[in-house]
């Protein structure tokens, strides 16, 4: 096979303005173009300007959560066929942030990918465990229960998504897992996709929990990271190309990382 074209995601979560919004992707695009795949979640508001300030530039946007449900009566929610007509490429499911804030079950995150994809939008599942869960050593356990379920609705589909291991603690906190933890996470959870596809080895997995400037780089050389998803520096132009930067070098080979 290729080798797998590196990935970089920025999650704005619930943060911007229009005027920023603007000045941010026009940084961003000044810097590019990457040698990697750059995508933005944005609030759902801002899908249109984000799109407009992007056109063009191969970078892409997407959003951060979509629907469980096709359309109908569920005031409130985004459908995933919604965010197609917008343009999106990704959308993020399962971040922490929703399975905590809004009690979002393992179950109901595979629903989304499921949605996501049948509207041809690429899903990011996210998985993570709690602080209390890594002391407890039951990591493994959790991260593979969580996409366990994914696999169980998506089926051989499964490659088809992006797969982001956040470790809660790390989320927010400057605590970013060692290159070496997160490795050892991602090998597990290619292994277990590696049982439900035959196309495990392309899929790309992404690290996500306080990617900076500065750790980018070691955790892209890790044999089985092939990206990042970014909240807070995702808001800073030069820190998020910084980490496109990253990734790119490492598409293109400077770290003698092996991608086959
Ligand atoms: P962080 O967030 O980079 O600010 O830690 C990552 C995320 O929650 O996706």
């Amino acid at each position: 096979m290729g080798g797998r074209l590196p990935l970089v995601v920025g999650n704005w979560k619930m943060n911007g303005t229009r005027v920023t919004n603007v000045e941010l992707l026009a940084a961003l695009r000044a810097a590019g173009p990457f040698d990697a795949e750059v995508s933005v979640c944005c609030p759902f508001p801002y899908l249109t300007d984000v799109a407009l300030s992007l056109q063009g530039s191969g970078i892409g946007w997407g959003a951060q959560d979509c629907s469980q449900h096709e359309l109908g009566a569920y005031t409130g929610e985004v459908a995933a066929a919604m965010l197609a007509e917008f343009g999106c490429r990704h959308v993020i499911v399962g971040h922490s942030e929703r399975r905590l804030h809004h009690a979002e079950s393992d179950t109901l995150v595979a629903d989304k990918a499921r949605l996501a994809l049948a509207h041809g939008l690429t899903p990011i599942v996210c998985v993570g465990e709690t602080r209390a869960e890594r002391d407890g050593g039951s990591t493994e356990a959790v991260v593979k229960r969580q996409l366990s379920a994914v696999i169980h609705t998506l089926g051989h589909c499964v490659s088809q998504i992006v797969v982001a291991y956040e470790p809660i603690w790390a989320i927010g906190t400057g605590l970013t897992a060692t290159p070496s933890q997160a490795q050892a996470v991602h090998s597990v959870l290619r292994g277990q996709l590696a049982a439900a596809s035959t196309r495990a080895s392309e899929m790309r997995l992404l690290y996500g929990g306080s990617v900076n400037a500065g750790n980018a780089q070691e955790l892209f050389a890790q044999p089985d990271i092939d990206g990042a998803l970014v909240g807070g520096a995702s808001l800073r132009a030069a820190d998020f190309s910084a980490i496109c930067r990253a990734a790119s070098h490492v598409a293109l080979g400077s770290t003698g990382k092996s991608r086959t």
